[in-house]
């Protein structure tokens, strides 16, 4: 069974940074979409830079686009023993379509982390993050250069006040839903993301492997249940 996490939040909450950290620390696969476009958009690819015109105002890409992105990442076989998900799902059209191919899969039941963090303080960050220009890693407190390639900081394209406040009202209307989509799950959790990063990862981590174990256990409550009624 392969351990496979959502890490959601709204922008700036932290979730590229502790799904980076946990997927590192667990030998798995991260997969942000946000990344994908803004590497395509790097190498001139043309879905990516239709894309960038609607990720400079902070709106969404549209769902067929993204889900197709997701799909064939995850075809790949370095997902088997799971993944960390960025930024995907954003809608309740990517999460049921993300529910078809976990099916489709069979390989585990997926774990949700919502990143809780009050809006003052998303704003907050996001107004100070600078980024490499170069490899595009968040950069690190105190560091004048990119600490992994030593490339020069930028701010990052959508971290423009207007574009971070329009972002955060896209989050509101169409990613809160999500959160409805999952909640009742047994694999769902909330993390206080206004603490220091090492308490995040700590509480993440500890979330991340009980609702791993509830999601193993309801699984295997649901298959009896299966195999009770075949036997009636
Ligand atoms: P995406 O790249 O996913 O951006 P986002 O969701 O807006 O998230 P951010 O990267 O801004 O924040 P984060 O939560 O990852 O925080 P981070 O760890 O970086 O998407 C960009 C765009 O692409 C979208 O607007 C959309 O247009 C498009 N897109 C992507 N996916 C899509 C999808 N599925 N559907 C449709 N469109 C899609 O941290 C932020 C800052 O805070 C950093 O400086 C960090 O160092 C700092 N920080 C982190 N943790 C802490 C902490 N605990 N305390 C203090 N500071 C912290």
């Amino acid at each position: 069974m392969g351990l496979n996490v959502i890490m959601m939040g709204p922008p700036g909450a932290g979730k590229g940074t502790q799904a980076d950290r946990f997927a590192r620390e667990r030998g798995l696969p991260k997969i942000s979409t946000g990344d994908i476009l803004r590497e395509g958009i790097k190498e001139q690819n043309p879905v990516a830079l239709e894309a960038k015109k609607l990720m400079d105002r902070g709106e969404l890409v549209d769902d067929a686009t993204i889900i197709a992105i997701v799909r064939d990442r995850l075809a790949r076989s370095d997902t088997r023993p799971g993944f960390v998900l960025d930024g995907f799902p954003r809608t309740v059209g990517q999460a049921a379509a993300l529910d078809r191919l976990m099916d489709e899969r069979a390989q585990g039941p997926l774990v949700v982390i919502d990143v809780v963090v009050p809006e003052q303080e998303l704003v907050r960050r996001l107004d100070g993050r600078r980024i490499c220009g170069r490899c595009g890693t968040n950069a690190e407190a105190g560091k004048p250069v990119c600490g992994k390639c030593g490339g020069e900081l930028v701010v990052r394209a959508d971290d423009d006040g207007q574009v971070v406040l329009e972002r955060l009202k896209v989050y509101e209307r169409a990613t809160r839903p999500v959160l409805e989509y999952y909640r009742t799950r047994p694999t769902f959790r909330v993390v206080n993301g206004a603490q220091a990063p090492e308490q995040v990862a700590r509480d993440v981590d500890r979330m991340i492997d009980d609702a791993a174990a509830a999601g193993g256990a309801a699984r295997v409550a649901g298959e009896r249940r299966v195999s009770a009624r075949a036997l009636e």
